[in-house]
């Protein structure tokens, strides 16, 4: 037993909970996940599972993404990036409605299946579904060899190593990674981009492992905002664009390992609902990073001060205007808006993480979460 407890100790390298340890992996495991398919001064990009399947999806006429959960919330980054750069129609789906509604699909839609363990019972069966109908089905796994990495007709691995942590953490910056440079690739080969912002992606890319290690050392301040906000009842989670899958993503976080209910919105759904709920009581973890929106996310953060809500905001290094506003704020260096997310998703991990540990709760076990959800 004392065995088996040191072991764990070593294979958390030091850390106190696995999902902290794979917070921290994230800049080396992104790079691991972009090593030898991007390679930026020479301005490429490519990836082993696509190159000989390009015409698929230039020819397509839509994009099907199915998964669920974290990765689901990749989906939802990849269909921003998708639209933008490819300007193929993307659908994102949960799988367990996807697989039940007698969907239409043909053999011109290709459909990619986004999955950290490849096991996940209802996107195994959206796949299997798409398949017989014709689709061309693209696999986004972690897990090497899993069910439905072989299951799909080729796809690419995030090299995000195991992930023990039932919260997902470096799984999905490595989905949304690996999602990028596919984004990237096509629309090279489609067209749809210009040479020089194609080149200003790939070094911006390039640059996220650092920029991912700047981000986290705002651990310190972000334990000291935990421990403001931990025993309140109910968060609310916004974000505009491409940062409104990272609200949803911030919010699941929370839910999953501290037990604290928390939503997640598009900043400007705020007004058909939730701010009904904002109250003195009510932290709102607002995105407002530098953005074509950043002026409309400031007039929102304005109408929850106006109810005297919390503002927990995500802002640019240097931000001035929202550092006035809110209540508290948690940096991240800036890049180009479509590879924010892989910055803005940092913080609200720590953050849920360190609400969860000062609860005492079981952060890598939560209760009634399992890490691969094999059955329906
Ligand atoms: C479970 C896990 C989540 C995960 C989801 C999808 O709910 O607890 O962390 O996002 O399944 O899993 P997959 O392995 O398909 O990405």
């Amino acid at each position: 037993q004392e065995l088996q407890l040191n072991l764990e100790q070593i294979e958390k390298g030091g850390y106190d909970h696995f999902m902290l340890k794979e917070i921290f992996e994230q800049p080396s495991v992104i790079k691991d996940t972009y090593r030898g398919r991007l390679l930026a001064d020479q301005g490429i990009v490519r990836l082993g599972g696509l190159e000989n399947y390009i015409e698929k999806f230039t020819n397509a006429d839509r994009i099907i993404i199915v998964a669920c959960g974290t990765s689901w919330h990749a989906g939802l980054v990849a269909e921003y990036i998708f639209e933008d750069l490819v300007r193929i129609p993307v659908e994102v789906e949960y799988a367990s409605e996807f697989r039940y509604r007698n969907p239409i699909i043909s053999e011109k839609d290709v459909v990619i299946a986004i999955s950290q363990s490849g096991e996940t019972a209802d996107t195994l069966a959206a796949i299997k579904l798409a398949k017989s109908k014709g689709a061309f089905v693209y696999g986004v796994c972690n897990v090497v060899g899993s069910t439905i990495s072989r299951e799909t007709h080729t796809g690419t691995y995030t090299h995000a190593g195991p992930e023990i942590g039932v919260a997902s953490t470096k799984a999905f910056t490595t989905q949304i990674t690996v999602l990028t440079m596919m984004a990237l690739r096509l629309a090279k080969a489609k067209g749809t981009i210009s040479q020089s912002d194609f080149m200003l992606y790939l070094r911006a890319l390039e640059l996220i492992p650092n920029q991912v290690e700047e981000a986290l050392k705002t651990d310190d301040k972000i334990t000291e905002i935990s421990a403001v906000f931990k025993d309140a009842r109910n968060f609310l989670y916004l974000g505009r664009g491409y940062n409104f899958p990272v609200a949803l993503e911030g919010a699941l976080k929370l839910k999953e390992i501290s037990y604290i209910h928390a939503e997640g919105y598009p900043a400007a759904e705020m007004k058909h609902g939730p701010i009904a709920l904002i109250d003195e009581q009510m932290p709102v973890v607002v995105i407002a990073i530098k953005s074509d929106h950043y002026d409309k996310v400031v007039s929102n953060i304005q109408e929850i001060k106006a109810r005297k809500g919390k503002i927990i905001a995500v802002v640019s290094k240097g931000d001035t205007v929202v550092k006035e506003m809110a209540d508290y704020v948690m940096e991240v260096p800036h890049t180009t808006e479509a590879l924010t997310p892989l910055l803005t998703t940092i913080p609200l991990q720590l953050l849920s993480y360190h609400i969860a540990v000062m609860l005492g709760r079981n952060v890598d076990q939560p209760r009634n979460l399992a890490k691969s959800v094999t059955v329906e």
